[in-house]
């Protein structure tokens, strides 16, 4: 009877210390394929921005070193933002016990484990609700160089809208995701810029065509990755009728010829426009201690201030806009009475990951209130990114050998109850 018990005991226990010892091993498929297939397979899947794919088990575990190092490293998923500060609808990131999870998974020796009967559904991004109301697609296709250069271009799309339109949303789809890198979307009114379509940053022609002044100097910025940008129900941004848009894309060098063809969708406004969405944009004019100028080998701090906004306003988004000699970039917003808002905070700013930062509600700024900004440059030969060697002096323009110090805000005027409207891609289409 005695060993009986005795038996009983040691199978429970038994049974409880394999169960234990189940849960504790890191595997593939239990703790590695949901976190991948959440945070990485956005971009790093075929057709997307990703290099590679990292979707199966074989994907994962032939790359896994540095699948380790970049998410520890906290470089991928791409986010620069700092959460701290303020933190976003669109946010990107792994928690600490992911990032732990992964490097557990790699010291354990990457074991695969059985697939589970459903595995996580592999994240795509969120995608508008329904099919564009215009598509708006590069007048011909651009042939895109296999000499390992890089390519900054201009293309000019006319919208030929017969009237006033109000947008709801607006999505950049690239024609070839592996070259296009970036791009920035102008809109234009005067119809003056269409021979600058197909045009080089580096073409002597393009800076008389950057005298005209644009309806919105920053419709959209598209980075791999970006969602599209979608206005809160009741709020649109207006596009007048025959307007222009214009691309400023960056195309990645490789040793490959391909082609670009890419496209802009917008989505009309369906229901009752009770609210514009403005644009607020601080750019160089609004800098304090001018002039906008980053002599060779210096390390420049630029302050900007919106002044005292005449009227109530809810933020959107924002995003700020510098080339590669950013190094830093701050925002925030003094109300009356003195008590700071936080907007965005860049400590590490990257060229290539240049975001619209969508808020998680409305950003409520009373009338009196003042925007403020800073940013740091380093125009010496220490800075990797500086494109001039050596150094030299830079000022304002489009192209990436110029500077820029943008903040480019959505907005509406402010509407009791404001604080309360959720924002972003998951309020919009909920995955
Ligand atoms: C927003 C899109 C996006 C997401 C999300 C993303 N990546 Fe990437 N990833 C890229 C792009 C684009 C590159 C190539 C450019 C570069 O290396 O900067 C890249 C490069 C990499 C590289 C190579 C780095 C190098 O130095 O060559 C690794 C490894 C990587 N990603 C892993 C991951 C992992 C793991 C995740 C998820 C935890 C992830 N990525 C999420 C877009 C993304």
């Amino acid at each position: 009877m005695a060993t009986l018990r005795l038996v009983l005991v040691f199978t429970l226990l038994g049974c409880w210390f394999s169960g234990w010892a189940q849960r504790k091993a890191i595997t593939f498929y239990d703790h590695i394929e949901p976190i991948v297939h959440t945070h990485c397979t956005p971009c790093h899947q075929p057709g997307k921005a990703g290099p590679f794919s990292l979707i199966t088990y074989a994907d994962v575990a032939k790359r896994a070193k540095f699948v380790g190092k970049v998410t520890q490293s906290r470089y991928m998923p791409p986010w620069q933002a700092d959460r701290a500060f303020r933190s976003f609808a669109n946010e990107r990131g792994l928690s600490e016990t992911e990032i732990e999870t992964i490097q557990q998974w790699i010291g354990g020796g990457m074991a695969e484990g059985r697939p589970r009967r459903q595995p996580a559904p592999v994240a795509v991004g969120p995608n508008p609700p329904r099919p564009p109301d215009l598509s708006l697609t590069m007048r011909s296709a651009y042939a895109i160089p296999g000499d390992n250069s890089e390519q900054f271009r201009f293309f000019n799309v006319p919208t030929n809208l017969p009237k006033d339109t109000y947008v709801a949303a607006i999505e950049f789809v690239p024609g070839n995701h592996q070259r296009v890198h970036h791009s920035r979307v102008m809109a234009d009114t005067t119809n003056e810029i269409r021979a600058m379509d197909g045009l080089s940053e580096a073409d002597p022609n393009v800076r008389q065509f950057q005298t005209k002044p644009l309806a919105d100097e920053f419709l959209y910025g598209w980075v791999p990755g970006n969602f599209p940008v979608f206005f809160p129900p009741g709020t649109a941004k207006k596009l007048y009728a025959n307007t222009d848009l214009i691309l400023n894309i960056h195309y990645a060098p490789s040793a490959l010829a391909q082609t670009d063809q890419s496209t802009v969708n917008l989505y009309f406004a369906k229901g009752p426009v009770e609210r514009e969405v403005r644009t607020l944009t601080l750019t160089e004019n609004h800098v304090s201690n001018q002039p906008f100028y980053l002599p060779a080998n210096t390390r420049p701090t630029f302050y900007m201030s919106s002044g005292v906004l005449p009227e109530a306003i809810s933020l959107i988004s924002i995003m700020p806009h510098m080339h590669t000699l950013g190094q830093r970039f701050k925002a925030f917003a003094i109300v009356p009475g003195g008590d700071v808002v936080n907007l965005i905070k860049i400590d590490r700013w990257d060229f290539r990951w240049q975001t619209t930062y969508q808020f998680q509600s409305l950003v409520q700024l009373p009338k009196g209130a003042v925007i403020l900004a800073e940013a740091t440059y380093d125009n010496t030969a220490d800075n990797p990114e500086n494109p001039s060697r050596p150094p030299r002096d830079v000022t304002y323009g489009w192209n990436t050998t110029d500077e820029m110090m943008n903040l480019v805000m959505y907005y509406v005027t402010y509407q009791a109850g404001d604080e309360k409207v959720e924002l972003g891609p998951k309020a919009t289409s909920r995955r």
